[in-house]
């Protein structure tokens, strides 16, 4: 089968929310709220209401807003400064309005962020705060400076290898706790890791899932240039084996400054991976349930060119992220004694 004929049938399927998940654009700054299917059929209001709502609830709370910092798929992100204690906070107000305390403590995001906390990689969950009057759910999260996205941009000059060591050493622990406790992430992306000074913590749970859920998962796919291989070509057949590619390519973002599988669309999304890491083996396509694609054999450029600066070590680790069959692929926690890490541990 053609890929494309095949993409077209699995996103005419309802039942993939995301499919249209618009990763970052080649020009990121023109992302804003995306056309995605909420999990109720409420009417969200539109952004001016939703902010003096969010505000005014906020408020009766004991919470003051300082100012908007982010703004994702599913909510908006402000700090704000409790009335209480003094000290600041990330709140993150969802979109998506809900009808009761208990489906907002239900939510998979608040699920997987107690679950998960404390841990020095993890966002910590303050406050959940839920307004009956209006439906709106807001997670009242530790507060960090930016996330890696916003520390890359524009930079001219690599970053040096200790900086770089040092954040994929703590987001391969994030996800070596995370996949520990028996969950996978499936959006991890710069845009949801965050820092403050030289801590790294992974945010944004939203998209998690159990690793005991039996595949097909076809509900969500992730953001597409770290969509791993299995993902784009297979209806659903992927497991936290995912989160390593996707982490590998935010490995090779925080190196180069630039993303390595920038693709426009999946199809080519697919063809930018075979550019660099040639087009897979046979055996590997079969095992891992893909559709039957009739690719032509092309032997990728390679990664090393990419990076010509990279330290042997990064590349080896940077290679066994990215292997193409998921088998292969290195998991988080061999991953953290890879000799990459050697002074880091
Ligand atoms: N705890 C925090 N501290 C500082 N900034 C944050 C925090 N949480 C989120 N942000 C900012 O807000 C942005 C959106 O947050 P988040 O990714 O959690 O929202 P989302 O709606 O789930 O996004 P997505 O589009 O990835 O699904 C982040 O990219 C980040 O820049
Ligand atoms: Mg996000």
């Amino acid at each position: 089968m053609h890929y494309s004929n095949w993409l077209i049938g699995v996103k005419n399927r309802a039942s993939i929310r995301n499919a249209c998940k618009t990763p970052p654009n080649m020009d990121r700054n023109k992302r804003g709220p995306l056309n995605v299917d909420m999990q109720n059929n409420n009417p969200q209001p539109n952004d001016k209401t939703r902010d003096l709502t969010a505000t005014t609830h906020l408020w009766r709370k004991g919470y003051k807003t300082i100012k908007k910092i982010g703004e994702g798929t599913f909510s908006d992100v402000l700090k704000t400064q409790s009335l209480k204690d003094g000290k600041f906070y990330a709140c993150k107000t969802m979109k998506q309005t809900i009808n009761s305390l208990e489906q907002a403590n239900n939510l998979r995001e608040v699920q997987a962020m107690k679950r998960l906390s404390p841990h020095a990689n993890i966002i910590q969950l303050h406050e959940l705060i839920f307004d009956k009057e209006t439906g709106t759910v807001s997670l009242i999260c530790e507060l960090m400076e930016m996330n890696i996205y916003e520390f890359i941009q524009g930079r001219q000059t690599p970053l040096p290898d200790t900086t770089v060591k040092n954040y994929l050493y703590q987001l391969c622990k994030s996800l070596e706790h995370m996949h520990s406790c028996g969950i996978f992430h499936r959006d991890v992306k710069p845009e949801n890791i965050l820092i403050k000074q030289n801590g790294l913590k992974l945010g944004d749970f939203g998209s998690c899932r159990s690793v005991y859920s039996k595949p097909p998962h076809t509900e969500y796919i992730s953001t597409r240039w770290y969509r791993a291989p299995e993902c784009l070509l297979t209806d659903g057949y992927y497991g936290l084996k995912m989160d390593m590619w996707s982490a590998g390519c935010v490995f090779f973002e925080i190196m180069s400054l630039s993303p390595l599988f920038p693709g426009t669309n999946e199809l080519d999304q697919v063809a930018k991976i075979h550019d660099v890491l040639g087009t897979p083996d046979l055996s590997i396509l079969q095992k891992s349930r893909a559709i039957h694609f009739n690719f032509p054999p092309k032997k990728g450029s390679g990664i090393s060119r990419l990076v010509p600066h990279c330290p042997p070590p990064a590349l080896s680790l940077l290679y066994q992220m990215l292997a193409y069959d998921p088998d292969e692929r290195i998991t988080a926690e061999t991953a953290l004694r890879h000799t990459y890490f050697r002074e880091t541990r």
